[in-house]
């Protein structure tokens, strides 16, 4: 590679490629972190590559993802990135399709559906459904050897059986194992990388996405329509919540909008629990001295005399160090959205801290590129990190390491110091599985006790093996990033 420099010095070096459109989007798209570690190396933090006609800008490390997480809404924007991918799928009127101020007011009433009080009892309805999943589909496990599963395709089952009986309600539960499962494959498959790139192909899959989205929100009107009637019970989930939200200027939700909501909900936390606790699971496959740890974890915490376990409440899921800290390495090794793009509304001036050609040059995004952040690169950084690319929960808990140090500050709501430079809660951090700033995640919370719940039950009754000899490798021609042939054996314990 060479490096192609821009014909105005103040703008980013751009990434040599050869054909003039399509840019770097072979590389990028098979492998994003080898691109911008390679480029990082080659150009410095912040460069500009082609992506099928589009500058995308990166700016890397935790300087680099304060600048695009932690920009001013005048200056990026995450609605002109994603509207005409993500209003198709979730709808029209909300998260993207509509101005900043009203997601930030949506994401308020979404933060309601997720108190304290809300988060135990969904702790309780989660073990149920946990409980009951393995029952039901893992039965074999009992009478024969090792089963052998897809990590992936288990847990996102269980993922979706136990969002849909806790946020989703107990309609949506209901129905499943019928047509809302076709819905939501095809919302899946209107969600990929080629929706982003092209919004409007005349291909089969772009029809369906549009067909299932329309019934998938009428079936959520028909939920409010008969709790309204009474026919139905009245449930503490999300939509219970969001119904009587009214924006300050005085306007409440619509039902539409709050089916709209909805289905936004269930997109973001599916594909990233999923993820991670596949993720999670092939790791202790791998691992299974770890497993065994954790396993050991779980006997102490919650186990009965006679080898049975107690279910575990929502407080409790939360004083578990080694569970934490595996949850917290795999989504630094394994963040599921490994770019966030935003488009550039104002130039922005890279700050000199930040990749400065000379002391008297700084560089500018300039307005209509895109500026990518991409914090899984800090998370798997070497120079951040001791053994980075190494899979290993005690970082987090060993005495003197500096994760465990920041994860006790960040935990107190203090500043980070991750032994480095300060870095605060917000958004100039090397570690933002959930990203930061005004766009930072709500399910934060929500997604802890699933994966601890769900991963619990598993490890509870399963000894885990990898089926091949290698750790499987990462797929990333999906919006969220998966493990490719995630095969492991589950055997009884
Ligand atoms: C935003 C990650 C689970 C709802 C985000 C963002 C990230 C993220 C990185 C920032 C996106 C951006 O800046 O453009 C994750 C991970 C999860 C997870 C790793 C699980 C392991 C969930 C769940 C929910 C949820 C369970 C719903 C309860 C949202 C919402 C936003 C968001 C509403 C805000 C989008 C915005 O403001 O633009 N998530 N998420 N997420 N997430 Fe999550």
């Amino acid at each position: 590679q060479q490096v192609a420099l821009p014909k105005d010095p103040s703008l980013p070096p751009v990434v040599f490629h050869y054909i003039p459109w399509f840019g770097s989007a072979a590389y990028y798209g098979m492998d994003p972190y080898k691109f911008m570690f390679e480029c990082r190396d080659r150009y410095g933090d912040v460069f500009t590559f082609i992506l099928l006609g589009r500058r995308m800008t990166v700016a890397l490390g935790p300087k680099g993802n304060n600048l695009s997480l932690g920009g001013k809404s005048t200056h990026v924007s995450a609605e002109d990135a994603y509207t005409h991918l993500t209003t198709p799928v979730f709808g029209k009127g909300v998260v993207y399709d509509c101005p900043n101020d009203m997601l930030m007011q949506q994401k308020k009433f979404i933060k309601h559906g997720l108190t304290t009080e809300a988060l135990q009892s969904y702790a309780e309805l989660m073990v149920k459904e946990a409980r009951a999943f393995f029952a039901n589909h893992l039965k074999a496990t009992k009478e024969s050897g090792p089963v052998k599963v897809n990590a992936l395709e288990t847990m996102a089952d269980m993922v979706v059986l136990s969002a849909s009986r806790t946020l989703q309600g107990k309609e949506v539960r209901d129905s499943m194992s019928t047509r809302f499962a076709k819905l939501l494959e095809d919302l899946d498959k209107g969600f990929t990388p080629l929706n982003f790139m092209f919004p409007n192909l005349p291909l089969p899959s772009y029809r369906r996405r549009d067909r299932a989205q329309k019934e998938m929100s009428d079936f959520y009107l028909s939920i409010m329509e008969k709790r309204r009637s009474g026919e139905h019970d009245h449930e503490h989930d999300m939509i219970a919540a969001l119904q009587g939200s009214v924006y300050r200027n005085g306007v409440a939700l619509t039902d539409r909008d709050i089916a709209h909501m909805m289905i936004a909900i269930l997109m973001a936390g599916q594909h990233t629990s999923s993820a991670t606790s596949s993720w999670f699971l092939l790791h202790l496959a791998h691992n299974t001295e770890l497993a065994d740890k954790l396993y050991a974890e779980q006997v102490k915490f919650f186990g009965n005399p006679d080898g049975s376990f107690r279910d575990m409440t929502y407080e409790e899921t939360k004083t578990l160090p080694l569970m934490d800290a595996c949850i917290r390495e795999t989504l630094r090794l394994h963040a599921p959205i490994h770019s966030i793009y935003r488009a550039v509304k104002q130039d922005i001036p890279v700050p000199p801290s930040l990749s400065a050609p000379s002391e008297s040059q700084t560089y500018v995004i300039p307005k209509g590129h895109f500026i990518v952040a991409a914090p899984g690169v800090s998370q798997m950084d070497p120079k951040i990190w001791d053994n980075a690319t190494e899979w290993k929960p005690s970082r987090w808990l060993e005495d003197g390491g500096v994760a465990k140090a920041a994860n006790e500050q960040y935990q107190a709501g203090e500043k980070v110091d991750y032994g480095f430079g300060v870095v605060s809660k917000g958004t100039e951090s090397p570690y933002q599985p959930f990203g930061a700033g005004r766009h930072r995640c709500v399910g934060e919370q929500f997604a802890y006790l699933q994966l601890t719940v769900l991963v619990a039950e598993v490890i509870r009754n399963y000894k885990l093996k990898l089926v091949a000899d290698e750790f499987p490798k990462t797929n990333y021609q999906t919006m969220i990033v998966l493990p490719l042939d995630p095969y492991i054996t589950l055997e009884r314990r």
